[in-house]
């Protein structure tokens, strides 16, 4: 089992090489990350294994967002204000093919959703929004307990109830 840490994106890593077998996400840490970060338009997290802290092995966006009551299920919509709620956006996740079915995906997204539960405290949001890419992620949100918003099939969404107290 590989032991990780995490942290925010920084000088030290090398992403040049990233390849998740999606191209817009490899673009996107290669690219753009370090850019969104200095605007405050992302947070981006990465993870490297213990034994080799410059290898990046994947990572994540988290942003603040909003979402119109009417886009929900209907189950939750009727439990909220009739104007746009704020979310968390998880904007961007991967995982590097050589870490893929490791179980590094999932520790990604817990890290996420503790550390949207605790901004929660001082900031609220009513759930964690994702843009899935594929079919194939959604599925792997969905395997998390996401549900798909109704006529939106690419974007998925975490109740508050799920992951705070
Ligand atoms: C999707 C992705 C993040 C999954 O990461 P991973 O490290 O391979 O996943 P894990 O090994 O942590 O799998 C965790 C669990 O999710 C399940 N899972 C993984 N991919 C899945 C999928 N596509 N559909 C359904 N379940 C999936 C696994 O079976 C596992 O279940 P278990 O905990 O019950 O054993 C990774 O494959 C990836 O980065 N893919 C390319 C980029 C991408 O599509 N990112 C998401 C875009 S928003």
């Amino acid at each position: 089992m590989i032991s990780y840490r995490i942290r925010s994106l920084d000088n030290a890593i090398d992403a040049a090489s990233f390849c998740c077998g999606q191209a817009i996400l490899d673009e996107y840490i290669r690219r753009y990350a370090a850019q969104d970060v200095r605007r405050h338009v992302a947070r981006v997290f990465i993870a490297v294994p213990e034994s080799n802290p410059k290898n990046l092995a994947g990572f994540f966006t988290l942003s603040a967002g909003s979402v119109n009551c009417s886009d929900l299920p209907e189950s939750l919509a009727k439990k909220l204000p009739r104007y746009p709620v704020p979310v968390a956006l998880i904007g961007r996740l991967a995982v590097a093919t050589d870490f893929q079915g490791k179980g590094l995906g999932s520790i990604l997204l817990a890290d996420a959703c503790r550390k949207v539960a605790h901004a929660s405290e001082t900031l609220a949001v009513a759930g964690i929004v994702v843009d899935a890419k594929d079919v194939a992620a959604a599925a792997f949100y969905r395997h998390f307990g996401f549900l798909t918003l109704p006529g939106q099939p690419a974007r998925l969404l975490l109740p508050a109830t799920a992951f705070q107290d």
